[in-house]
């Protein structure tokens, strides 16, 4: 097939292109995200291959459909930039990368959580200025604590066993309880405003859902434990971040670990280090000594980017030879 692979970066090109010698469909590379302004760029193919960040709303898929496109291959799990009725009142299929590597986003979970709690962050700058000073630098153990998971889906049972192997204790909370898992991994379920009460540390694995939504909102914060910190590697629409900013004024909330922003799109995974911030509200994050911010890389290790390329290109072939597309999405 001929896809349109938008928002690339050079690391996609090369895991694209690597993995396309196995499935041999004709790529199209494109920078810039797929949205209004730059949908015309998908002429002439068959496909197109948007990310996290692309807006595939009822214009743009209504402009796809008149293209001639007839596949979306979505090279991320998450589809909530996909309007899903109107691909199907198109005749537009979608399909999506259900699973790469749950381990590279619980693990990047992890590594923030290590950061914020021992402020590796601050350490790593302080001592290139040859500041070998440790105030300011107390964190706490993790062992003993206990890790607060919203969503025991995949990345969150891969975060829940890496927890039980620091020793702390974990309460979850996910309306298709999984009692094998839990019995297996050794944690306890409990509804949402428990493990809010009870964790040290909270970490989101849910996808963004209406249900989602600020799901971490003033309200939710005020239940939680005084002092947690809290992680989100899953979207940012998941918290509601002015009552966040809040929080870390008040010190309700001891340390925040983000990989994800809800007005990440154009800012995350773009170079604005000559133009700045437009964005007050994440400025006013990055002034926190206590708040790390990656740029939605919890997917960007090897082994996810190989994984993603192999499923994204497997599901265009299936597509192509008329077979059922397993990792087909369809409308709520
Ligand atoms: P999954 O579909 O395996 O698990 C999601 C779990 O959330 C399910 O068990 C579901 O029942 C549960 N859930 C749904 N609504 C809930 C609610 N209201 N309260 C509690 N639990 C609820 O998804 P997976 O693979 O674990 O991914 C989770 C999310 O991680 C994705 O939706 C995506 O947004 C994010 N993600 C982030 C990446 C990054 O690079 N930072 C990369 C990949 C995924």
């Amino acid at each position: 097939m001929k896809i349109a692979v938008f928002d690339t970066k050079h690391y996609d090109r090369q895991a694209l292109t690597l993995a396309n010698a196995r499935f041999g469909h004709e790529l199209g590379f494109f920078e810039p995200r797929l949205n209004t302004a730059t949908v015309e760029l998908a002429a002439g193919f068959d496909a197109v291959c948007p990310f996290v960040n692309d807006r595939l709303d009822a214009a743009v898929v209504a402009r796809l459909a008149a293209l001639g496109v007839q596949l979306v291959v979505l090279r991320c799990a998450g589809f909530n930039g996909v309007d899903l009725a109107a691909c199907r009142q198109h005749g537009i299929r979608v399909a999506r990368v259900p699973a790469y590597s749950p381990h590279a986003v619980a693990e990047h979970a992890f590594a923030l959580l290590l950061a914020v709690n021992r402020r590796i962050h601050k350490a790593y700058v302080r001592v290139r200025e040859m500041d070998f000073s440790l105030d300011g630098l107390v964190g706490f153990d993790l062992h003993g604590k206990t890790f607060g998971v919203i969503g025991t889906g995949r990345i969150g049972e891969a975060a829940i066993a890496i927890a039980r192997g620091f020793g702390m204790r974990v309460l979850a909370c996910d309306p298709q309880q999984n009692a094998a898992l839990a019995a297996r991994l050794g944690f306890d379920y409990a509804p949402l405003a428990e493990v809010l009460a009870h964790s040290d540390v909270l970490s989101l694995h849910v996808p963004l859902l209406p249900a989602t939504r600020h799901i971490i909102d003033a309200v939710a914060i005020a239940a939680i434990k005084p002092g947690a910190i809290l992680i989100n590697t899953s979207r940012g629409a998941l918290v509601d971040t002015p009552a966040v900013i809040d929080a870390l004024k008040s010190g309700q909330l001891a340390g925040v670990g983000l990989d994800v922003y809800e007005m990440e799109e154009g800012v995350f995974f773009e170079d604005l280090s000559d133009t700045g911030l437009q964005d007050d509200q994440l400025a006013r994050l990055l002034t926190f000594p206590n708040v790390l911010v990656t740029s939605h890389q919890g997917f960007l290790t090897r082994e996810a980017l190989a994984n993603i390329a192999d499923t994204t290109l497997g599901n265009a072939t299936a597509f192509a030879a008329g077979e059922a597309l397993a990792n087909e999405v369809l409308p709520q």
